[in-house]
């Protein structure tokens, strides 16, 4: 129960790492606030709580920054303060391997989500933060936060920049004792590792193709990288376990980024 008494707001919580991280603070004690645009998905995860009243979802869509403040307000004012903010919402894109042919409303689009709504919660839990000098802020970064090649530009462009303002960040709030970090994973099954393939084409086979593909790259074995275990990253960052860490970037990739077998001299 390391967050017993804490409130927190996460974004992008009606599904994949988002839910497990809303499902996870929640077991360890915090009164959680999710947000999304997908309001059927979010209704999904509320019922799993079944009328619980320190669970609660509303509407944010973190590209406007009226949505974000009101979800920050009404977290607040629903449970009296905000201990920690958790900026998950994120897009891929679609795969564009010709840069010639990219779509620059597509680019935009993604780098709106994973980097202004991210700047956006930064700014307005900072809001809430400031004059309680304490909070933990948490944002989802990735293995493309740090290494070139593992996705489309603009997702790799968007998660550079995550990493970039939470380091930025973590600057400025130092002083007031707020923590701003980033958990950056590899390849996770969710709706987001399959948003290239079209609705219909997301089948189990697609999911199992997923999976051995990202096993055979991995430099981890033996282990699947799941939600729960990014959330359990995001957990330790945003709990007083982690008080004296701010401007990390917490890689939950299994050594991918920082071991490179094409030599194969291990395999
Ligand atoms: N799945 C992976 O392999 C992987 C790897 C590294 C990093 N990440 C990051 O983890 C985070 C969560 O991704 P996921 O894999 O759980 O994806 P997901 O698609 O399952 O969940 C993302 C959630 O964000 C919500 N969202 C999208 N745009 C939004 C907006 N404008 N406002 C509010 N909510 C919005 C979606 O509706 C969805 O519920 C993302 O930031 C992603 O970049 C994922």
């Amino acid at each position: 129960m390391v967050l017993q008494g804490k409130v927190a707001l996460v974004t992008g919580g009606a599904s994949g790492i988002g839910e497990s991280i809303v499902r996870l603070f929640h077991k360890h004690g915090a009164k959680v606030c999710f947000v999304d645009v997908q309001d059927n998905l979010g209704q999904r995860v509320l019922d799993y709580f079944a009328g619980d009243p320190n669970i609660h979802y509303l509407y944010c869509d973190v590209t406007s920054e009226e949505d974000v403040s009101r979800a920050v307000n009404l977290t607040v004012e629903r449970f009296g303060t905000l201990d920690i903010m958790v900026n998950n919402a994120g897009l891929s894109g679609p795969p564009c391997p010709d840069i010639r042919h990219s779509d620059m409303l597509d680019f935009e689009k993604v780098f709106d989500v994973n980097v202004k709504g991210v700047f956006l919660g930064m700014k307005h839990a900072s809001r809430i933060m400031i004059p309680l000098k304490k909070g933990s802020i948490v944002s989802l970064c990735s293995v493309s936060g740090t290494t070139g090649g593992l996705g489309p530009h603009a997702y790799t462009g968007s998660k550079h920049a995550v990493l970039g303002l939470t380091r930025s960040v973590a600057a400025e709030l130092g002083k007031h004792g707020i923590r701003v970090n980033c958990v950056s994973p590899y390849a996770v099954l969710t709706e987001l590792a399959l948003a290239h393939l079209p609705e219909d084409e997301r089948t189990e086979d697609a999911r199992a193709g997923f999976r051995t593909f990202t096993k055979s790259h991995a430099n981890l074995q033996g282990v699947e990288l799941m939600p729960d275990d990014v959330a359990n990253a995001v957990l330790f960052l945003a709990s007083d376990e982690a008080r004296y860490v701010s401007g990390d970037n917490l890689m939950v990739d299994g050594g991918f980024t920082c071991t490179n077998h094409s030599l194969k001299v291990f395999r």
